[in-house]
């Protein structure tokens, strides 16, 4: 476990890859590696790179993280109404052609991933991640697992593709052993292990449907899977003694390279930083190479329970 480094020459034949080697990568992505490119493939224009480092300076306002939704080709998460609109669609511009290259990078990468993801969100992470002030589950220097609030995935699983464009300074991540090994290490009643459907849900369900709200209510379509899976980001986040104990590995992610990794599985932090563009993927549970490692599988043969 840990990094598998992808040398210049895997790409010096163009994309597709040939079958056998999209297999191996995709299976190196399943069992918990990071998969690193010490020199991106997705290269941005020094201009526009420039352009995205000095966006603070010209956009007052303009501090939080940058979400790019490709679903409706729009940029959130910040005041960019306050910035000039030739700056706003420059961004815009950007943030498009970022997830619209590396989701035609991975189409011929991870080919056997292809077409059998739903795209997410990109972003542009423009702050200093060492000492942001955040909620205690909001925090990104806490190690976790990912799971969205608002986006429950129903077993799909959470691959993010991240450049580092600072132009000096790495991206300090660190790592801890994946999830299949890392869920038995706490008892079942510590972490709540899912059940077929808890009570709870089925009573709100019976309610909410009464009440005409079944559809309305993003929360109730949440699977006992994605309850888990968010228990479980917040559990480690609250876990001090595994924050200051657990197994760990960290990574200085050097300026104008690129790596990904399933970060549904893979516990995380970023301890310090400044300036990276992420691309989000939800990647078929049906795609994986080695279902057996994804986290739906893990946690239905620890419980013997269908959760999805
Ligand atoms: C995270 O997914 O926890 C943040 C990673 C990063 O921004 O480098
Ligand atoms: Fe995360």
């Amino acid at each position: 476990m840990g990094m598998v480094i992808i040398p210049q020459e895997a790409l010096s034949h163009g994309l597709p890859l040939p079958h056998e080697e999209a297999i191996n990568w995709c299976s190196q992505l399943e069992e918990g590696n990071i998969l690193f490119f010490p020199q991106t493939p997705i290269a941005l224009l020094q201009d526009d790179i420039h352009f995205l480092l000095t966006l603070e300076q010209t956009s007052s306002g303009l501090h939080k993280n940058l979400a790019y939704k490709p679903a409706l080709d729009r940029v959130s998460g910040a005041d960019v109404k306050g910035a000039d609109p030739a700056a706003s669609e420059r961004l815009h511009r950007i943030l498009r052609e970022y997830s619209q290259r590396v989701t035609e990078f991975l189409a011929g990468f991870l080919s056997p991933y292809q077409a059998r993801w739903q795209l997410d969100y990109g972003s542009f992470r423009p702050q200093e991640e060492q000492g942001r002030d955040l909620p205690l589950r909001r925090r990104n220097d806490l190690m976790h697992t990912d799971a969205f609030p608002t986006r429950p995935t129903h077993g799909a699983r959470i691959l993010r593709f991240f450049n580092n464009l600072h132009p000096t300074r790495p991206r300090d991540w660190i790592t801890g052993e994946p999830f299949r090994a890392l869920v038995p290490q706490f008892a079942p009643e510590q972490i709540a292990l899912p059940r077929e459907q808890s009570t709870l849900t089925r009573i709100t369900k019976k309610a909410a449907s009464g009440a005409g709200l079944g559809r309305a209510l993003p929360a109730l379509k949440r699977s006992p899977y994605d309850d888990f899976m968010m228990r479980f980001h917040n559990f480690l986040k609250e876990n001090a003694d595994y924050q200051a104990r657990g197994k760990r590995e960290a990574w200085f992610l050097p300026p104008g390279s690129s790596w990904m990794v399933y970060t549904d599985m893979v516990p995380h932090a970023v301890l310090a930083g400044q300036y990276a563009l992420e691309q989000t993927y939800l990647v078929a549970p049906e795609a994986m190479v080695t279902p057996e490692h994804a986290p739906l599988s893990v946690l239905e043969a620890m419980t013997g329970e269908k959760l999805v």
